[in-house]
């Protein structure tokens, strides 16, 4: 099958109003221009608008952003626990769909065709869901609303495109479960694993000629979302970036650097949600002719300094 990338991502968080100004303001997103689901009204007739206004709050909490041409890509959602709700990876149409989820039954996972309540609250055309091993919720969708129109409050630009919106690294507790799933199950290829240590290590799995959509990261007995990933188009968005985190007050996880493997220069923030959110710029392209799977010694070139060396593992540690 062909997943065209992580189109969309849903995440958890207490009051995900509360978190409005940290993904505007400080990553450079904007308010979804109308909700999932949710009439654009006709430019012809005056007053016909989204009822949200522009607002990207729904009235059960939850909050959408866009960042790019599609209607919107993250969507947070009000939880006691803060972290994924659910990963959605885009195919190409209702034939890619059906055939996708007989791929995946014949792999011996429970696939389930979304409802009309669950289409609709997505935007799309059409979905079916499963769950991985360590049990997100992971959809595959077609036919997503593109609205255009992208305003960045910060004019930022993000890499999205064919590339999907990012990448969202999460920590896993059965990696070859998990490994079986997305690479057996959902067609994934590994770009390259690094290795921690006894028993520990990360393996980062592309869909599109982006280096990773998803990471997986074995550490222990835990599950759960480290960090997601967004790219923007230039150095200084980059830096303009840092400055409004740093100016924001936000705990900077992770200095500045660039990673060995996909030779990503990012920065990493604490989130006010609690999970992270790198930005990147300059991430490697894989070109499918001539790319192998390979070990990755050591992760940064220069930089990601952390001023809490045992960051990474504590963040897994306080998912158990
Ligand atoms: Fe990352």
């Amino acid at each position: 099958m062909k997943l065209h990338g992580l189109g969309y991502i849903g995440l958890k968080a207490s009051d995900p109003s509360a978190l409005l100004s940290f993904w505007t303001d400080v990553v450079g997103m904007m308010p979804a221009r109308a909700l999932p689901g949710e009439s654009f009204g006709s430019p012809s007739v005056t007053g016909s608008g989204p009822v949200s206004g522009g607002s990207g709050k729904a009235p059960d909490g939850s909050i959408y952003l866009k960042m790019d041409d599609y209607q919107w890509r993250i969507g947070i959602h009000p939880d006691s626990t803060s972290g994924l709700a659910y990963l959605g990876f885009e195919v190409e149409d209702d034939v890619a769909l059906a055939a996708a989820m007989a791929e995946i039954a014949a792999a011996d996972v429970q696939i389930t065709q979304g409802t009309p309540e669950e289409v609709q609250a997505r935007g799309v055309c059409g979905l079916a869901w499963c769950t991985d091993p360590c049990g997100n919720r992971v959809e595959l969708f077609y036919g997503p609303v593109h609205d255009r129109h992208f305003v960045s409050p910060t004019e930022t630009q993000f890499k999205t495109g064919e590339l999907g919106l990012g990448h969202a690294l999460v920590f896993v507790d059965d990696l070859e479960a998990s490994l079986g799933f997305y690479r057996g199950a959902l067609g994934f290829k590994r770009s390259d694993f690094i290795t921690f240590g006894r028993e520990m290590s990360g393996h980062f799995l592309r869909c599109t000629p982006r280096h990773h959509s998803i990471a997986l990261i074995h550490l222990g007995p835990f599950a759960g979302l480290n960090h997601l990933m967004v790219e923007v188009t230039s150095l200084d968005l980059l830096g303009a970036a840092l400055d409004r985190a740093t100016e924001a007050g936000l705990t900077i996880t992770r200095s500045l650097g660039r990673h060995l493997n996909d030779k990503t220069v990012s920065f990493y923030m604490q989130s006010p949600a609690g999970f992270e959110v790198e930005i990147g710029f300059d991430s490697v392209l894989v070109d499918e002719a001539i790319w192998c799977d390979r070990e990755a010694a050591g992760g940064e070139i220069w930089g990601h300094k952390t001023g809490n060396p045992n960051a990474f593992k504590e963040s897994a540690h306080s998912l158990a």
